[in-house]
């Protein structure tokens, strides 16, 4: 029996990109997958659709494969949502073991013209989100005595890009969240992580491609800094990343970066 069997995972933003590819990976080794992601689709950024067919085509893959999965159609910013889609899961699964918070939204944009309202979207889906997310799933970890989180920060977490100071602020938000939450957690067995991956290829990087009427490889050039010959890393990539972060064999990590940027933060 692999490692990851009858576990259950609860995965924000799990209707595309990277989100998706780690429902599908661990749905493949067994676990149960708890898949969040919007319903609607939201004003800011323009690249956002609703996520309800990817969803459906999501539990459709993964029951193919044999997989256990449950969708919820519900955005981050919404404690009801939120409460709903851990209830029908736990319901479903019997509790959660590991959060993998990664549901985020990024956009360009110079700080002092941006809107408040494009502020307050970047801070309320990828941290506050982030946050909210956990308020409702740790109650679940804390009842086991163990779990792991691993919240979906970026390269953008721990060093600025240029144009994107509210998607940075947001990301390193995490980071601060992530360390807090490593403390509280120790005593209970549950470690806490942030994952910072560079660019990664996905629809958010197509969307902001086109926000900016730009090539995904000009958007990729921008942030440029990956040491290694490589304009992006694949889902596939990050999918390795939370697989060792999630299991036993990382089980003396927690509180830390994790740093997955083919060596962009070095230069
Ligand atoms: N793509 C990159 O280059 C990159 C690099 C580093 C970190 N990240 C981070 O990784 C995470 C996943 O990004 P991705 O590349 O898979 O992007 P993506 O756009 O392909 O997927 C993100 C998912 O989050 C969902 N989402 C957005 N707002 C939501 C909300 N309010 N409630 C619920 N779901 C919501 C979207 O619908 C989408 O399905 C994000 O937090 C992102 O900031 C991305």
């Amino acid at each position: 029996m692999g490692e990851f069997e009858n576990k259950t995972f609860f995965i924000t933003g799990a209707a595309k990109g990277q989100g998706r590819a780690v429902a599908k990976a661990f749905a493949e080794d067994g676990a149960n997958i708890i898949a969040f992601d919007l319903g609607e689709k939201i004003p800011y950024p323009a690249y956002n659709r609703s996520s309800n067919e990817d969803l459906e085509k999501l539990k459709d893959e993964v029951e193919a494969l044999g997989g256990k999965i449950v969708i919820f159609a519900g955005d981050v910013r919404k404690a009801a949502d939120l409460q709903e889609a851990v209830r029908r899961g736990v319901q479903e699964f019997g509790g959660i073991d590991i959060l993998f918070s990664n549901a985020g939204i990024a956009a360009y944009g110079n700080s002092w013209e941006l809107t408040e309202e494009e502020w307050d979207a970047m801070i309320e889906i990828n941290l506050r989100g982030g946050w909210l997310t956990s308020k409702y799933v740790i109650p679940e970890l804390l009842k086991k005595e163990s779990g792991v989180i691993i919240y979906n920060s970026s390269v953008a977490g721990l060093r600025g890009f240029n144009r994107m100071s509210h998607y940075s602020a947001s990301k390193h938000g995490l980071v601060g969240l992530a360390k807090a939450q490593a403390i509280e957690l120790a005593p209970h067995n549950i470690r806490v992580i942030t994952l910072h991956p560079t660019g990664v290829n996905t629809p958010m990087n197509d969307g902001l491609a086109w926000m900016e009427g730009a090539t995904p490889e000009e958007i990729a050039e921008r942030s440029a800094g990956n040491l290694l010959k490589t304009p992006w890393i694949e889902t596939e990539d990050v999918v390795h990343a939370v697989r060792y972060l999630a299991s036993d064999k990382a089980r003396y990590i927690t509180g830390s970066p994790f740093i997955l940027d083919a060596g962009l933060l070095t230069a």
